[in-house]
């Protein structure tokens, strides 16, 4: 299947390396690598994940893939032309942005994530599904940190393509990410099959952490460890990196990242006052309807009883609450 498909690929490696050319030879790249740097992008970063720039014009790819026969329907269908109704003419669906190739887990790009360099919103473009591109099934850079990953027995999951960069610059070198929607099934599986331990590190906001209690339980029911970071609020991951170091990320993010039962007792912390006899009763209530969803009987009885010593309870009277619970929700 990869045969009928290959000037698809063909077409993104040629815009790949015109892209990263543009960036870091070429004065019209300028306003990218300065954009870039601004960002605190190293060289080195600007390597490894082979970024790019592509101007602010309607044909940087389709002057190119003319004057080297692709073929430009095809560019069309690989999502990387648009084509104008009224002259049928072809043009650039990328304009302006900062390029961030995407590879399949053979290292191969099949699509780009681009973030605008002004306000041109959205912020990030990115390539829709293709016949070579299907969104739940890629995980971004995951070729570049799979040996990482193999050899530590353990992945990083980020947000964003930034993040993931930024995290490498610091010296965390199995990031990947999903690319702006949930994390599937099928990625999940991915990641399973290259390690066990997973270390969910999505942006400090509302959003960020109810997607990592959703990612987490895609992650656990496909048999991965998951452990979950957390930073100061409002912060993802590249923020976090570029006001404390590398050295704070990956000893108070990563290195103390929290068991995915501790990071719910946090969030569920959150807002109440266990001072307050009512409050504190619904805090208990509602982390004993989360421990009994624990498979591991050995889990349940470790957070029972660190729930009994916080909070002076018997582990009998936490046990019966348990259960009572559990047949009202019957
Ligand atoms: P965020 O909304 O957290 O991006 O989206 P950000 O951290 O503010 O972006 P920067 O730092 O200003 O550049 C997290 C990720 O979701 C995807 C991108 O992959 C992004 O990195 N995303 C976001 C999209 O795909 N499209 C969007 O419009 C926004
Ligand atoms: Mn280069
Ligand atoms: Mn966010
Ligand atoms: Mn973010
Ligand atoms: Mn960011």
């Amino acid at each position: 299947t990869s045969i009928p498909h290959s000037e698809m690929m063909a077409g993104h490696e040629m815009a790949s390396r015109l892209y990263h050319h543009i960036l870091t030879l070429s004065e019209e790249g300028k306003i990218g690598l300065d954009y870039a740097k601004g960002r605190g992008f190293t060289k080195q970063q600007i390597e490894h994940f082979k970024i790019g720039f592509v101007p602010n014009r309607w044909d940087t790819l389709v002057t190119i893939f003319k004057k080297r026969n692709f073929n430009l329907p095809e560019m069309q269908k690989a999502g990387l032309l648009g084509q104008r109704d009224s002259d049928q003419q072809y043009y650039d669906r990328f304009r302006d942005r900062l390029m961030f190739p995407i590879w399949n887990h053979q290292g191969k790009v099949i699509a780009f994530s681009g973030r605008s360099i002004g306000d041109e919103k959205p912020k990030y473009l990115n390539s829709s599904d293709t016949p070579i591109f299907h969104k739940g099934q890629v995980l971004y850079a995951f070729h570049l940190a799979r040996p990482a990953i193999r050899k530590s027995n353990a992945a990083v999951l980020f947000e964003g393509a930034v993040d993931v960069i930024a995290a490498w610059g610091a010296g965390v070198n199995q990031g990947i990410a999903t690319l702006g929607t949930a994390l599937t099934e099928e990625q999940a599986k991915s990641i399973r099959r290259n390690a066990e331990v997973v270390t969910i590190c999505y942006d400090s906001d509302k959003a960020g952490v109810e997607a990592a209690v959703r990612a987490a339980s895609i992650l656990e029911n496909a048999g991965c460890m998951v452990k979950v970071a957390v930073m100061p609020e409002g912060n993802d991951p590249d923020d976090f990196i570029k006001k404390f170091g590398a050295e704070r990320f990956k000893n108070d993010v990563i290195g103390a990242s929290l068991t995915l039962m501790a990071f719910k007792m946090r969030f569920l912390r959150k807002g109440k006052n266990l001072n307050h006899e009512s409050e504190r009763m619904l805090y208990i209530e509602e982390v004993l309807t989360e421990i009994a969803t624990l498979s591991k009987a050995i889990e349940r009885d470790h957070y029972l009883r660190q729930l009994s010593e916080e909070f002076q309870l018997s582990l009998e009277a936490l046990k019966q609450e348990q259960y009572r619970i559990f047949r009202e929700k019957k």
